[in-house]
């Protein structure tokens, strides 16, 4: 049972798209948004969902809260099938959605905890509890009085997660929650999850288009590309069968000529900006060899790795093996 907390088996969700194409003329059209998905996931894993836009992450994480029923295929959570036992199941699920908010729009942060106190009837000292830990770790202290429109899209990012963790659900969906973050708003919310999926065990699903957001979270990690699981395994692994290339940008004390490195580094230089230097290597490869390498032999003022973009390592996924099937 806890091995198979979260089961698919074969999901579809099909949409009926009614278009108006002239004066009472309409087509119909059917778009496969899930089309056909299987996958398991214990209790307490951390995995992440990617793919490219369209791809269904969204579609299929209504379908795991039961906002959305599946057109085929079994599914189950914790044992209950979401659509049929939609409130059984919310008080045992959180789930955040980065582009909109479960938050009321005029309400102090405060109140709406308030209201999610009564609506999921916590018990009071769980509920204080709870309260308490998710304000000191994510950092929510300043803003409990401030009403939800006012607050940035990081602080309401953060005021959302705490949302979702009153109620101790078992298992934390996020669709894409950090979208639009920045840099130190997206590094507290991946501290306070792996904290959370390290203390408490909850198990976490996480849809991002930020392949950084799985390497510093999930050791496991799903692709979905219209509507088809295409890859399940480590990220490591993507990167291998992808052949995909990380980027260490490097700021020099100066404008020098292009770096050159052992070849055994398999690095190369992309892009040369004044004292700015960018050069890939193979995403599978750790960093960790070429930083020291450089840090040795070039007046480094500054550095930091980029991950590919997904798109690029799905493209390359493909492109490395055209015959490649859904697994
Ligand atoms: N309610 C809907 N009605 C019709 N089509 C939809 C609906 N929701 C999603 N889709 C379509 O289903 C596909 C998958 O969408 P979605 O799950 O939102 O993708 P993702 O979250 O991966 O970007 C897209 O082609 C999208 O346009
Ligand atoms: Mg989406």
């Amino acid at each position: 049972m806890d091995s198979d907390f979260i089961e698919l088996d074969g999901v579809e969700k099909v949409f009926d798209v009614r278009r108006r194409t002239g004066f009472l003329r309409r087509e119909r059209r059917e778009v496969r948004a899930v089309d056909g998905i299987s996958f398991r996931v214990p209790r307490g894993e951390m995995v992440g969902y990617i793919g490219p836009n369209g791809a269904g992450k969204s579609t299929t994480i209504k379908m795991l809260t039961g906002i959305l029923t599946p057109s085929g295929g079994r599914l189950r959570v914790a044992g209950i099938d979401p659509s049929r036992e939609r409130t059984k199941l919310a008080h045992r699920i959180g789930v955040v959605f980065g582009q909109r908010t479960t938050l009321w729009w005029d309400l102090p942060l405060r109140d709406s905890y308030r209201l999610m106190h009564r609506m999921y009837r916590i018990p009071d000292r769980r509920f204080r509890e709870n309260l308490d830990r998710c304000v000191e770790l994510l950092d929510l202290a300043e803003l409990l009085d401030v009403p939800v429109r006012q607050l940035s899209l990081g602080q309401r990012m953060r005021g959302d997660i705490a949302a979702a963790l009153l109620h101790d659900p078992e298992v934390l969906y996020l669709d894409e929650p950090t979208i639009g973050l920045d840099v130190i708003s997206k590094a507290k919310v991946r501290g306070f999850l792996r904290d959370l999926n390290a203390e408490r065990s909850t198990t976490v699903l996480l849809t991002t288009h930020d392949l950084t957001d799985i390497e510093q979270l999930c050791d496991r990690v799903m692709v979905i590309d219209h509507g088809r699981l295409v890859y399940d395994g480590a990220l490591a692994g993507l990167h291998e069968v992808g052949e995909s290339e990380r980027t260490l940008v490097v700021d020099l004390e100066r404008e020098m000529p292009p770096i050159e490195l052992a070849s055994d580094l398999a690095v190369r230089v992309v892009r040369v900006e004044g004292p700015r230097q960018w050069l890939a290597f193979p995403a599978s490869a750790s960093a960790a060899p070429l930083v020291a390498r450089l840090a040795a032999e070039h007046p480094l003022v500054d550095l930091s790795v980029r991950e590919p973009d997904i798109e690029a390592v799905i493209a390359k996924m493909y492109a490395a093996d055209p015959s490649r099937q859904a697994v």
